[in-house]
């Protein structure tokens, strides 16, 4: 048997600097189930010969052994394949490529990645299904056809629906799958690992006990690599936390599931994403912070980025207070936070507990003070990974004084390297696992509630606030916490 992974948009980054790295490592490591064949597909001419010497400039040196072994089953085809002309053939390429390796084409399953600009997602999945290259009837186990679909999914819900609407007219839903690259990340599957694999920390996993959760995404990066232009039509709204802040809160905020199979955990995934309250105008104006960063420690303004308009209003930056309106959620405050140019890569979730009712040792809290919120749970996504539980305890002496102590684990003190993202991702592509793809309703569910947000400010027209580059954001964000909740988290470096 074989597999073939036929990547559109070959000559892009992503390729180069992801996937093709990702899909060797895979293989140089015997986890793939059957042979496999890349086949790279971009609109210039290019010899396989050529090809390969411009991904070996991108493979680590710890990983050239492998590529030797792995680079003669990388292809390249040049074409446009929103043309029938072009898809027949590359379907007859596919076919004579399987047969050079020994296997008939009706035993080999094929992986189309659109690594495209969403504008093609739709003409090129429309022409490849046309020509028959996708079918597949369900269920179907050695001459399988699935298609992944790079972010960003639709640019707001009526695109994501329209889109959902195309890809489904020519695909089963367990055909497509919807990339989202923080899934990929072990930190963040160990969400679930660690809240349903363990009985202790359930109980306390909900609004009796948890006063508010914070994600954190923050980067230093800005608009590295001539990015100014595709990110001003996006923002980071659309960027980051439509898909990869929501993500990680319906890691944290789901129901368990009834098993572990992939549509079980993607139905309460779509749950906790349809129980988001969208904004009312009012708190639009108290709830939901955008910034865009100017001159600063870290350099230029966002203006002052190629292909930024220089009156743009962009969003770098988006924070929010959000609310779950289930049972186990409602009014314990969701504090989303991310940025560009911000003075540190790092992202985390907290999860602050309630202060004891009473304080035996100092008594009531005089007014105008906040009494310690001594329990929290941080989980470390990246780049620390990891888990710190923080409490307090006596410090020894004869009085009964406290001190902050904390329990912590660190991924690196497992020995093994947590695999990049879109390794894992790809690896679960080709062997039809979906729990770590979005399925078309939780797309949809994400946006609904990133559309609320931004059609909000449109609505009360709320600021663009300016923060300097390499700072901690604005400080408006500061507010989305209320009275005593606390402050945004810093990253472990920075402490
Ligand atoms: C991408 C966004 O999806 O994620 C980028 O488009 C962002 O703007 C990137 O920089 C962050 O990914 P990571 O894995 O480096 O945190």
């Amino acid at each position: 048997m074989l597999t073939q992974i036929i990547i559109f948009g070959a000559s892009g980054d992503l390729t180069a600097r992801k996937l093709i790295p990702g899909l060797l490592a895979s293989h140089a490591t015997g986890q793939f189930k059957t042979a496999v064949q890349v086949i790279g597909v971009a609109r210039r001419p290019k010899s396989d010969d050529a090809w390969r010497a411009e991904l070996a400039e991108w493979i680590e040196p710890d990983a050239q052994a492998g590529w030797a072994d792995f680079a003669p089953r990388v292809f390249y085809r040049s074409g446009d394949v929103r043309d029938p002309v072009c898809a027949r053939a590359l379907e007859a390429t596919l076919d004579t490529l399987a047969r050079d390796a020994g296997v008939e084409p009706g035993q080999v399953g094929r992986l189309f990645y659109l690594a495209l600009k969403p504008a093609l997602f739709t003409p090129v999945v429309a022409c490849l299904a046309g020509e028959g290259m996708l079918a597949a009837p369900l269920g179907e186990t050695t001459a399988w056809r699935r298609v992944v679909v790079e972010k960003p999914f639709g640019t707001d819900l009526a695109s994501a629906k329209a889109l959902n609407q195309a890809l489904r007219s020519h695909l089963h839903e367990e055909q497509i799958l919807r990339i989202d690259h923080y899934l990929g990340k072990e930190t963040v599957q160990n969400i679930l690992s660690f809240r349903f694999q363990n009985a202790i920390f359930e109980p306390l996993w909900n609004s009796k006990h948890v006063e508010s959760v914070e994600i954190s995404v923050c980067e230093s990066l800005g608009m590295e690599a001539g990015r100014g232009g595709y990110y001003d039509g996006a923002g980071a709204l659309r960027d980051m936390l439509q898909n990869h802040l929501l993500q990680i809160l319906a890691m944290v905020a789901m129901e368990a599931p009834s098993s572990m199979a992939p549509d079980a955990i993607r139905a309460e995934k779509v749950k906790v994403l349809q129980a988001l309250t969208p904004l009312s105008p009012a708190a639009i104006e108290r709830d939901l912070v955008r910034g865009q960063y100017v001159e600063g420690p870290a350099g230029r303004g966002y203006l002052d980025e190629d292909g930024v308009p220089a009156d743009s209003q962009t969003e770098t930056f988006v924070a929010v207070r959000a609310n779950i309106a289930n049972w186990r959620w409602n009014q314990v405050p969701f504090l989303l936070r991310t940025g560009k140019r911000l003075d540190g890569r790092y992202t985390q979730v907290v999860l602050r507990f309630h202060t004891p009712p009473v304080d035996l040792l100092n008594g009531p809290v005089p007014d105008g003070l906040c009494a310690l919120r001594p329990n929290a749970l941080t989980l470390l996504i990246q780049p620390e990974e990891g888990i710190r539980l923080s409490f307090l305890v006596k410090q020894p002496g004869p009085g009964m004084v406290m001190r902050p102590a904390e329990l912590s684990f660190d991924y690196a003190s497992l020995g093994a390297a947590t695999a990049p993202a879109y390794q894992r991702l790809l690896l679960d592509a080709v062997h039809g696992n979906p729990t770590l793809f979005i399925r078309g309703d939780e797309a949809e569910a994400a946006w609904r509630f990133a559309d609320s947000l931004r059609q909000g400010w449109l609505d009360t027209q709320a600021p663009v606030v300016s923060y300097p580059a390499g700072s901690g954001g604005p400080p408006e964000a500061d507010a989305l916490f209320r009275g005593c909740e606390g402050i945004w988290s810093r990253s472990e470096a920075q402490q």
